[in-house]
């Protein structure tokens, strides 16, 4: 096939992008998503900032804009991200305790009741585990509202919206180490347990100092094994042609080599749309056109 989604469909995946609601003004931008991709992901339009701005006022006007996009034009939608310790509003930022969890529990409650029956997959957490070796959580408000924060917002968003895919999405457990050790074993307690959980999702946001793993297949497959679906959430890859390229191929072929891997999203059409302040980690040029990486994708794609 000669899309991304397309070649992605060959094997039952979707390939999707982060979307920025006001970029979608942009025709360059609107072609490339409509044309490529079949999943999009509000950038930032749907966290506790953007929907909740004051306490108990909910603003869906912008995440709206991407939902209606993305639907008429057959696309689905991946939610991101529901509770998480960044990006709260301030309100938020300075409760504590009960207060603090009541909050979140509506918050999740009120988004995921929203969106109800519009969404694929919600990234419930997002980034709740600590860098570096000690697997622990992430010090946060949320955390200090006590350890069963994470689950308390998995069944209250499996009680708000019960068709959709609960995940849990970090950063740096794209490998096998201790921070993603740590998460596996928490999915293995929720399946053990019952707590609603249906997927994980591997950011994979690669640079030179932290590139696309050796083990990263068999981290995805481990996960796997736990009975839950694996997702590539927010991928970019920093570097410029063959270079990059394989490292895009290298990603692709170890998510088709896991049938559980139902699906890529790249966190950015043209490299000018990337957060990364500067660099070139995305498929496609500031001006649209398609990279040495947008080709190795496909192509791997297309031999899966
Ligand atoms: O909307 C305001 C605007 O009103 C203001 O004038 C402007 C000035 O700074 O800031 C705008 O907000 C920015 C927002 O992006 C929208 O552009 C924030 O400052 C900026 O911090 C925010 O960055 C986002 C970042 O998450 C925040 O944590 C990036 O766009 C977004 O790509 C990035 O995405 C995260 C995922 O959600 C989670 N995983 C990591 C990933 C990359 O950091």
């Amino acid at each position: 096939a000669t899309t991304l989604g397309a070649s992605a469909a060959q094997t039952g995946r979707y390939f999707g992008t982060a979307v920025a609601a006001n970029k979608l003004s942009d025709a360059t931008y609107v072609g490339i998503l409509n044309r490529e991709f079949t999943m999009v992901t509000p950038e930032n339009e749907m966290k506790w900032d953007a929907t909740e701005p004051t306490q108990g006022q909910f603003t869906y006007a912008n995440a709206d804009r991407i939902v209606n996009h993305a639907r008429a034009n057959g696309m689905r939608v991946r939610g991101h991200a529901l509770a998480w310790h960044s990006q709260q509003p301030g309100w938020a930022q300075n409760l504590s305790g009960t207060a603090l969890r009541s909050a979140m529990v509506n918050h999740v409650t009120q988004v995921a009741t929203y969106y109800r029956g519009k969404i694929y997959a919600w990234d419930v957490v997002n980034e709740a585990f600590a860098d570096g070796g000690t697997g622990a959580r992430r010090d946060s408000n949320l955390q200090r509202t006590g350890n069963d924060w994470i689950e308390v917002a998995f069944r209250a968003a499996r009680a708000a919206d019960p068709t959709a895919k609960l995940c849990y999405n970090d950063y740096n457990t794209d490998g096998q180490n201790a921070k993603s050790n740590a998460v596996y074993a928490m999915v293995q307690d929720f399946k053990a347990r019952g707590v609603p959980i249906d997927c994980v999702g591997f950011q994979s946001h690669f640079n030179s100092a932290s590139p696309v793993p050796a083990d990263y297949q068999a981290n995805l497959q481990r996960f796997a094994n736990l009975g839950v679906d694996v997702q590539i959430t927010e991928l970019d890859i920093e570097g410029s042609g063959s270079a990059q390229a394989d490292n895009y191929a290298r990603v692709v072929r170890a998510c088709l080599a896991v049938s559980r891997c139902i699906g890529i999203t790249v966190w950015g059409i043209r490299d000018t749309d990337s957060w990364r302040a500067s660099g070139t980690p995305l498929l496609f040029d500031g001006s649209g056109n398609k990279k040495p990486a947008y080709t190795a994708t496909l192509d791997a794609l297309n031999s899966g």
